[in-house]
């Protein structure tokens, strides 16, 4: 007894005299109350109590002066799940405090405000809530750099930032401040770095914000949304080397001033409404490397005064209304890494030399006018790895320097005039998930060679391809979709097509495919659509089709099947779509079960199958269709002569 309450008075003869050990006291007051009741037992796991008067010193995150003092505090990713307690307010010789990426919740306690020291505060990446008051703000008169990113603080921005005269720094993206931003922010001494995006800020920007002549970076936009648009005054702020105000609401023009900004390396505008065309003054930002002014209602075309801009490595202009050629200069902008051109009316032939500065690695023109070749040398920098050029008008081959490509991940060339054979290339690239040529005029053989094993998507239907289908196929393990219907495909579906684990699609319709149907099929349990239809095969329907749990859609409409429906098909309960019409199977068509889910067109044009048994079954329906189906068949029946006269002129031509 006598040693406990000598112990008590040592502690509290300490906590009175030694200021250190009030910094271990609150330390660990600090620890229990930031730990919360979830926290991991190991969290903080050195922060113990000890008699030495150092010992708080060297508690992992901890940094103390000579006089024992703690100088400044890091505590980051480690999930506390606590909240931030009011003894935090003991740490009057704190600099740095970051507690960044623990989970933390609650809200700032007031005692913040007796932190006078303090330099750095990050609390980024916690849930920390309830408003950020001006009384904490305002005595903290050495801050430079507060980070609050990601957090959940409502409330206005808090005008007294303006009073710190040291910040530097001052980050409060993602979270829910809401107004205006305040008038009196154009009033910042030193201030550097300024983002305030993804908030819910509104109301108009101020034009008062170019008066911040020492501001490098300024970000705005993201879930705020703005009335008006950029203020043209922005353009004075001639420090600036980052300004982003995407996706914010703002409307109008971009105002010509903006080329004033001769520092920027990075202009964001995407996602607002912008409108009218892009000023050719922009060209004066002789150190951008960032455009990006996508998403937005712009016209016109690329202003020629942009082969000034040297050190471009990024231009997006995808979804606006821009027409015209794509100046033969682009291609010579020796940093260029990405062009996204897409979903504008751009036109003419792309300049030929595209790619030749080496650096090329995202290329995306899709839905333009394109016409002409294809660049040859798109993939020189060997570090391409987008090639998206689907609904345009080009016509030639495809160059073999994308079959060559071996950074290549996205292929997309669908619906243009793109003929000749495919670079078997294409077929071995080893990082590629998707290929789709669909609706060109390629023709030639597919390569005996095919692998890849990223390969998820391959599409090159409505083609003029012959030959036979590659059984190696089989290579490709992750393909989930084969696409190789509407071509001129001979010789009998390989049984190796099937052994793919991932495949779910497959549509080899409208081909000359002969033999038949492979018995592997049933063991490739993640076919969802099949569609054979419009082939020439043969045999039967393979025994223990039910295995195919997943599918949902088969289709052997018209080929010379034969033998009888199986009647396990009544057991596959996901098969929504079944078409077995214009073939040659015969018997009795099997009844209940999924049967009862097709009408009789599934099964049309079987001359030789029976489907008494199912009417008999189904009187109701039966009867029912004798004066309300026929007019309806027949209206179908003219519709399908047309559509067959449609499809023989189409051929023809
Ligand atoms: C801190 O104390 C706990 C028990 O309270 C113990 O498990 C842990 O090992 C101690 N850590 C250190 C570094 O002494
Ligand atoms: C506070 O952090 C800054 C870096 O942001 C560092 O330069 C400084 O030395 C730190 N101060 C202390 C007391 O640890
Ligand atoms: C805080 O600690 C983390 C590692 O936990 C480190 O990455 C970061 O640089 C430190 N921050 C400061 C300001 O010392
Ligand atoms: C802790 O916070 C991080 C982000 O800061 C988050 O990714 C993680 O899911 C959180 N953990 C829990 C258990 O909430
Ligand atoms: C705050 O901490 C996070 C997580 O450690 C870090 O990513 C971020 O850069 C820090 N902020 C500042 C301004 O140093
Ligand atoms: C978006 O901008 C328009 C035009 O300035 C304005 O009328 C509208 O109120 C703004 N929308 C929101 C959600 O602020
Ligand atoms: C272009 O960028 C380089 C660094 O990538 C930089 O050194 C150079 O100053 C920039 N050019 C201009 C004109 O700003
Ligand atoms: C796109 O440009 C073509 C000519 O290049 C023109 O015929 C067409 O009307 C334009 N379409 C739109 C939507 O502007
Ligand atoms: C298979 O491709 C043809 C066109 O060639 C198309 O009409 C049909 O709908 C496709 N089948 C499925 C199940 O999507
Ligand atoms: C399919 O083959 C037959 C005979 O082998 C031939 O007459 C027909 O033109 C071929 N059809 C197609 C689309 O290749
Ligand atoms: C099955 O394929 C044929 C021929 O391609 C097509 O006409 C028919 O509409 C398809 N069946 C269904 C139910 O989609
Ligand atoms: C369908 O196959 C049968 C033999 O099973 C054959 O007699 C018939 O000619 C074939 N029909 C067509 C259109 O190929």
């Amino acid at each position: 007894m006598r040693r406990i309450l000598l112990f008590v008075f040592l502690v509290w003869f300490r906590m009175e005299t030694s200021s250190s050990f009030t910094d271990m006291n609150a330390l660990l007051k600090l620890k229990n109350s930031m730990k919360g009741p979830k926290a991991k037992d190991d969290a903080l796991h050195d922060w113990n109590f000890s008699t030495s008067l150092s010992a708080h010193c060297s508690f992992s995150g901890v940094t103390c002066d000579q006089d024992l003092r703690v100088v400044a505090i890091n505590v980051s990713f480690v999930p506390l799940f606590g909240n931030l307690p009011p003894e935090i307010g003991h740490f009057d010789k704190l600099q740095n405090l970051t507690i960044a990426q623990d989970n933390l919740t609650g809200k700032l306690p007031k005692e913040l405000a007796a932190l006078t020291s303090l330099k750095l505060l990050n609390i980024s990446h916690n849930s920390f809530t309830g408003n950020l008051p001006g009384e904490i703000i305002l005595p903290l008169t050495q801050l430079e750099i507060l980070d609050s990113y990601d957090n959940s603080i409502t409330g206005p921005l808090p005008e007294e930032f303006v009073k710190l005269e040291k910040l530097r720094y001052l980050k409060l993206d993602g979270n829910y401040f809401s107004g205006s931003i305040p008038e009196s922010y154009s009033e910042f001494k030193s201030l550097e770095f300024l983002s305030l995006s993804t908030n819910s800020l509104s109301g108009k920007i101020p034009e008062s914000l170019s008066r911040l002549k020492t501001l490098t970076y300024l970000k705005l936009g993201y879930n705020n949304a703005y009335e008006g648009g950029i203020p043209p005054e922005f353009g004075a702020m001639t420090s600036l080397k980052y300004l982003d105000l995407s996706s914010c609401n703002l409307s109008g023009d971009i105002p010509p001033s903006l080329g004033n900004l001769r520092n920027l390396d990075t202009l964001f505008l995407q996602m607002n409404n912008l409108i009218g065309t892009i000023p050719s003054e922009l060209s004066s930002m002789k150190s951008l490397s960032f455009l990006d002014l996508s998403f937005n209602g712009l016209t016109g075309g690329i202003p020629p005064s942009f082969s000034q801009l040297r050190n471009l490595t990024l231009l997006n202009l995808f979804h606006n209304k821009l027409y015209g050629p794509v100046p033969s200069f682009v291609s010579e902008l020796p940093k260029l890494e990405t062009l996204q051109l897409w979903a504008n009316n751009f036109s003419c032939a792309l300049p030929q030399n595209l790619g030749q500065n080496g650096r090329l690695m995202f290329f995306d023109v899709t839905s333009n006018h394109f016409t002409g070749l294809i660049p040859p040398g798109l993939c020189k920098s060997g570090r391409l790895q987008t090639f998206l050029i689907t609904d345009n008008f080009f016509h030639g081959q495809i160059p073999d320097d994308i079959g060559n490509c071996k950074s290549l991940v996205k292929i997309r060339a669908s619906n243009n005039y793109l003929s000749g054979a495919i670079p078997s290339g294409i077929f071995k690239l080893p990082s590629v998930k998707i290929i789709e040529l669909a609706n060109n005029r390629f023709d030639g053989e597919l390569p005996p060679e095919i692998s890849g094993d990223s390969l998820g998507i391959l599409t090159l239907s409505n083609n003029l391809l012959t030959g036979r289908i590659p059984p190696a196929l089989k290579n490709l393990r992750a393909l989930q979709t084969l696409s190789l219907d509407a071509n001129e495909l001979v010789g009998e579906i390989p049984g190796e097509v099937f052994v793919l684990p991932m495949l779910t699609t497959v549509n080899i319709s409208g081909n000359n495919l002969t033999g038949a149907i492979p018995t592997t099929m049933i063991h490739c349990v993640s076919l969802s659509s099949v569609d054979l239809s419009r082939n020439m095969l043969v045999g039967e329907i393979p025994n223990g089709i039910k295995k195919l749990s997943s599918l949902s859609i088969l289709n052997v409409s018209r080929n010379n099947l034969t033998g009888r429906v199986p009647e396990e098909i009544g057991l596959m309960s996901s098969l929504v779509m079944l078409d077995l019409s214009f073939n040659n199977f015969n018997g009795e068509l099997p009844t209940g079960g999924q049967f009862s889910v097709f009408n009789d067109n599934a099964f049309a044009g079987n001359p030789n199958l029976s489907l008494n048994q199912r009417s008999s079954l189904n009187p109701v329906s039966a009867s029912a269709s004798v004066s309300a189906t026929t007019p309806i068949f027949t209206f179908l029946n003219i519709i399908s002569v047309i559509i067959n006269y449609l499809h023989l002129y189409y051929f023809k031509l």
